[in-house]
C-alpha cells in the first residue's frame, strides 16, 4: 500500500468506494476489502450504508485507529444545526466515535454559505468527532471560497484519464490537499481504451489497474474505485508493485475528453 502523508495524516492511497453498495452485499465487500488489505473506506449519508459499514468495522475485528474513514454530509442540510444531527446520526450508524473525513458532499443547493457549514464542522473537529474537513464537487471559484473559512483537507471529484482535473490539482500543489478520485476508472470504460491497453499489456496487468496506478502516482490524489466484485476487489488493490514511466503517465492524462460522467441538476457551474 502507499501511503500519502497530509500535515500529520497518513492516508491509503487506493480506498474503497461504496455508493450503491447496501445491506448484506455492502457489509461482506467491505469485510472482504478490509481482509486484502484496504485500510480506507469512503461513504456518504447519502449511500444509505453507513450502518452495514459499521457492522463490517466492527465484525473485523481491525483497530479502528488503522482504517480511515470518509463520510459525507447530506447536501440539503447544511446549516449549522443541521451539520451537528447529521454528524451524530452518521457516528451511530458506523458504530464509531470519529470519522477520520467528513466532507460537504456538494455545495449547498438551498444557498446555505460554505462558510456556516465549515465552521459547524470545526466544531465538530474540535470536539474530536473528526479527524479533517473536506469538500467534494467543489469548482476552484467554491474550493478558493472554502479554504478561507477552514483548514480544508480534501477536494472529492470526479477524476479519471478522460476527465483532467488540472486546476484542481494545480490548487492541490498550491495548498497541500488532498484530491480524491471518484469514479477513478470512469464506471470501466477505461478498459476498452487503446493507449491504457497497450500500456496494460507492458505491465502484465489490468486496463484498471493502470488507471488505478496512474492516479496513485500521481503526489495529491488518491482514488476509491467501487465494487462489488470479489475478482475486482483484489485486482483493483493489486497495483503496488509496478510503476510507470513518465512517458506512460503523459500518454494516460493526454487521453482527456472532458468525459463527466456525474452530472446532476444541481451541480455547480463546473467550469467556475
Ligand atoms: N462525492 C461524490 O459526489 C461521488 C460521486 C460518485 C462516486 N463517488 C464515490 O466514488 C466511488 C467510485 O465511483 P463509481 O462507483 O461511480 O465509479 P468507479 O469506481 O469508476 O466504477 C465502478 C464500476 O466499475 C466496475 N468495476 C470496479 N472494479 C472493476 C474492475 N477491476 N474491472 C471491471 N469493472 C470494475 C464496478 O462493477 P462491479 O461492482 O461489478 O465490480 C462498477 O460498475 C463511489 O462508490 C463513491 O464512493 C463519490
Amino acid at each position: 500500500m502507499i501511503i500519502k502523508t497530509f500535515g500529520d495524516l497518513k492516508i491509503p492511497a487506493l480506498g474503497l468506494g461504496t455508493w450503491r453498495l447496501n445491506g448484506n452485499t455492502c457489509k461482506n465487500i467491505v469485510l472482504q476489502a478490509l481482509n486484502i488489505g484496504y485500510r480506507h473506506i469512503d461513504t456518504a449519508d447519502a449511500y444509505g450504508n453507513e450502518q452495514d459499514i459499521g457492522r463490517a468495522i466492527a465484525q473485523s475485528g481491525i483497530s479502528r485507529d488503522d482504517i480511515f474513514l470518509t463520510t459525507k454530509l447530506p447536501w440539503e442540510k447544511l446549516r449549522g444545526n443541521e451539520v451537528i444531527a447529521a454528524m451524530r446520526q452518521s457516528l451511530d450508524k458506523l458504530q464509531t466515535q470519529y470519522t477520520n473525513l467528513l466532507l460537504i458532499h456538494w455545495p449547498s443547493t438551498q444557498g446555505v454559505p460554505v462558510k456556516e457549514t465549515l465552521e459547524a464542522m470545526q466544531m465538530l473537529k474540535a470536539d474530536g468527532k473528526i479527524r479533517a474537513i473536506g469538500v467534494s464537487n467543489f469548482t476552484p471559484t467554491l474550493l478558493t471560497e472554502a479554504l478561507k473559512h477552514a483548514n480544508i483537507l480534501c477536494n472529492q471529484v470526479e477524476y479519471h484519464p478522460f476527465l483532467a482535473q488540472s486546476r484542481l490539482l494545480e490548487m492541490a500543489t498550491e495548498n497541500e490537499l488532498m484530491i480524491t478520485a471518484y469514479c477513478p476508472i470512469a464506471r470501466g470504460k477505461v478498459s476498452d481504451s487503446e493507449t491504457i491497453k497497450e500500456i496494460a499489456e507492458t505491465h502484465d496487468k489490468l486496463p484498471t489497474q493502470i488507471t488505478l496506478r496512474w492516479l496513485i502516482q500521481q503526489k495529491n490524489v488518491v482514488a476509491i474505485p467501487k465494487t462489488a466484485n470479489p475478482e475486482h476487489l483484489k485486482s483493483n488493490f493489486d497495483i503496488f508493485d509496478f510503476e510507470l514511466s513518465e512517458a506512460e503517465m503523459n500518454r494516460i492524462s493526454g487521453l482527456n475528453q472532458g468525459l463527466r460522467l456525474i452530472d446532476p441538476e444541481f451541480a455547480p457551474h463546473w467550469e467556475s
